[in-house]
């Protein structure tokens, strides 16, 4: 039988683009169970030609559920997952309740998908920022270690959800038409503005939650507790997909040739790196798509040695950064009937 599905925060931005994912790749489910605030129940949502109605999330949702995916914020996941996995579902959770947990997979497909047969009944999704940055990392990584990366991010409003979104939108019409607008999801204006991470700043080492996520992801998904990282995380009023900056060391030297040549192979990579022009990757580009867009692949002036490249990558944080991520995983799962 085909598997049961509950989606968790199906009304927001993510639960939205699982919907959509599992359409796309044909991903065979029994049943759909939508759930979402009590604020949702009752209302409906789309699959397959069908109005599935939204049921409000609560400890009984999860009878004869086969596969769940979170994406409600952490506290949800918290405490809900553990009822779930209780009730027999394997849990694919997209927030960063379970991330740096030991028993929990951390898993990016192409770059790890060995694990997922890891778990214990959670397995956890990456931070979008961290996905983008390491699946065109990772085939670099394998043929030549990376010792040290350095990564600056432009995070979409889709990060922070469906409001934030919105809230984009509204400031930006607002400020058009010489309004004031007063922010009510993100902690400064966000029209014709850009500001550091909206997490919260450590007191001691001034890094934001965002950051710190990247840091630790990394290590954990490379499984090098060594890399060096380095990374500032900041919100760009670009509706969707996320692009980072990002320059790295490899243990030997390496040319713009060879890492040409490994992204042109790398899964889930497609290079835009036209510098006759001057077309690089963009948000605009990566909305909608599978791939990371990789560009600007040049060798890191800084560093004499050439040990050091830079390129700039976009992708789309609903899709690749959340919910086709983890559809991946639950691709992989025995749970899933293949077609
Ligand atoms: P709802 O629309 O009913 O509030 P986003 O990431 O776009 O902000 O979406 C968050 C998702 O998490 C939405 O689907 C939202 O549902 C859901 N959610 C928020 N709070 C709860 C809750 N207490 N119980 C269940 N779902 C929740």
């Amino acid at each position: 039988n085909d598997p049961v599905v509950a989606i968790v925060g199906v009304t927001g931005a993510v639960g939205a683009e699982f919907i959509a994912t599992m359409d796309k790749r044909g991903f065979r489910v029994g049943k759909l169970k939508a759930l979402a605030s009590a604020r949702s129940a009752g209302k409906t949502v789309s699959f397959r030609g069908q109005n599935v109605v939204i049921e409000e999330l609560t400890e009984r949702a999860f009878e004869g559920v086969d596969i769940a995916l979170f994406s409600a914020g952490g506290s949800i996941s918290r405490k809900y997952a553990p009822i779930a996995v209780k009730a027999g579902a394997v849990v694919v959770d997209n927030s960063s309740a379970f991330r740096m947990d030991p028993n929990v997979p951390l898993v990016i497909p192409e770059i790890n998908a060995n694990r997922i047969r890891d778990h214990k009944g959670i397995i956890a999704n990456p931070n979008c920022a961290a996905i983008t940055a390491l699946v065109p990392l990772w085939p670099i990584h394998r043929k030549n270690r990376i010792k040290r990366v350095i990564i600056s991010t432009y995070q979409a409003a889709s990060g922070a959800g469906a409001a934030a979104m919105e809230e984009l939108v509204e400031s930006t019409r607002a400020n058009l038409n010489g309004q004031v607008y007063m922010p009510k999801v993100m902690p400064h204006p966000y029209a014709f503005n850009l500001f550091n991470h909206n997490t919260a700043i450590d007191p001691d080492t001034g890094y934001n939650d965002e950051e710190t996520k990247v840091i630790k992801e990394t290590r954990k998904i490379f499984e090098d507790d060594t890399i060096a990282v380095g990374v500032t995380c900041v919100r760009v009023p670009v509706l969707r997909a996320h692009c980072e900056a990002i320059t790295f060391e490899c243990e030997k030297p390496i040319t713009e040739d060879q890492v040409r040549a490994i992204m042109a192979q790398a899964p889930g990579v497609k290079v835009i790196d036209d510098r006759a022009r001057n077309y690089f990757p963009m948000p605009i580009d990566a909305s909608g798509q599978d791939d990371v867009l990789v560009g600007r692949i040049r060798k890191d002036l800084s560093d004499a040695s050439g040990h050091s490249i830079s390129m700039f990558v976009a992708a789309d944080q609903l899709l690749k950064g959340a919910a086709l991520n983890a559809v991946q995983i639950a691709e992989l799962l025995p749970q899933r009937v293949m077609a």
